[in-house]
C-alpha cells in the first residue's frame, strides 16, 4: 500500500447511480464518480479503493478491512443505512480510522427519517447536497487529514 491509501465504501442502491431517481441523485453513475475520485487522487498522491455493496455486513468488514490495511481515511456514504445503522456506527467507532459521511443529496432537506444519521455520530465531518462533488469535496479533506 502506498503512504495514503482513502477507501470510498458506498452502501446499498448506489450501483443504481445514473438512472436511480436522477432527480434527486443526478444522471452520473458510481463509475463516473468513480474515475473522477481517481484522477483527482492522482493528483494528490493518493490510492483511492471505491467499492459498493447492497449489503450491511459487507461494508462493516470493509470498515475492518480499511483499519487492517493502514487506510488513512475512509469515505463511506451508506446510503439507507446511514439513518439505521447501529453497527455502522459501532464499525466507525472501533476502527480507528477517520471516516468522512458523504451524501450527494442532502438528508436534512428531505423525510424526516433521513434525518438522523448514526454514521454522522462516529464521523469526523460530513459532505452533502452537493450531488456527485460531495464526494470530490470529502476526498480534498480526507486527503488533507
Ligand atoms: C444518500 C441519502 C440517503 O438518505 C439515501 O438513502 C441514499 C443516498 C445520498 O447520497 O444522498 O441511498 O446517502
Amino acid at each position: 500500500m502506498t503512504a495514503k491509501t482513502i477507501y470510498v465504501l458506498n452502501g446499498p442502491n448506489l450501483n443504481l447511480l445514473g438512472t436511480r431517481e436522477p432527480d434527486i441523485y443526478g444522471h452520473d453513475t458510481l463509475d463516473d464518480i468513480a474515475a473522477r475520485l481517481a484522477a483527482r487522487g492522482e493528483e494528490l498522491g493518493v490510492t483511492i479503493d471505491m467499492r459498493q455493496s447492497n449489503h450491511e455486513g459487507h461494508l462493516v468488514d470493509w470498515l475492518h478491512e480499511a483499519r487492517t490495511v493502514g487506510a488513512h481515511a475512509v469515505l463511506l456514504n451508506a446510503g439507507a443505512y446511514t439513518h439505521t445503522s447501529i453497527a455502522l456506527l459501532d464499525a466507525i467507532k472501533a476502527i480507528g480510522v477517520p471516516v468522512i459521511e458523504v451524501h450527494l443529496s442532502d438528508p436534512e432537506k428531505r423525510e424526516p427519517f433521513r434525518h438522523l444519521s448514526y454514521v454522522g455520530m462516529g464521523a469526523v465531518q460530513c459532505v452533502k447536497g452537493l450531488g456527485p462533488d460531495s464526494y470530490l469535496v470529502a476526498l480534498e479533506a480526507a486527503a488533507a487529514l
